[in-house]
């Protein structure tokens, strides 16, 4: 927890293909692009999905995918470190 004090963190955040089909799934990627050997620690919720803190390591990638509501629209909400 350290490396995250007291420093001014550059963030390259990549959020990557958001893509929707009619009858799908939409898929959400996540990679890490901090550089500097940091961990990306990342945690994303909707109404309907917790999916908790995740901690993504140096240019590794994350995939989620939810299941748009048929009217209206889905918010997924995501806080960085
Ligand atoms: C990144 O996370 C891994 C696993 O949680 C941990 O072992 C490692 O020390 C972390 N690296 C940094 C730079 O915080």
């Amino acid at each position: 927890m350290a490396s995250f004090v007291g420093r001014t963190v550059k963030l390259i955040l990549l959020l990557l293909f958001l893509t929707t089909t009619c009858d799908a799934k939409t898929y959400v990627g996540i990679t890490n692009d901090l550089g500097g050997g940091m961990n990306l620690t990342f945690h994303c919720k909707s109404a309907d999905d917790e999916l908790g803190v995740k901690v993504l390591p140096p240019q590794q990638y994350y995939e989620f995918s939810f299941k748009p509501t048929l009217i209206g629209r889905t918010d997924f909400y995501c806080s960085f470190q």
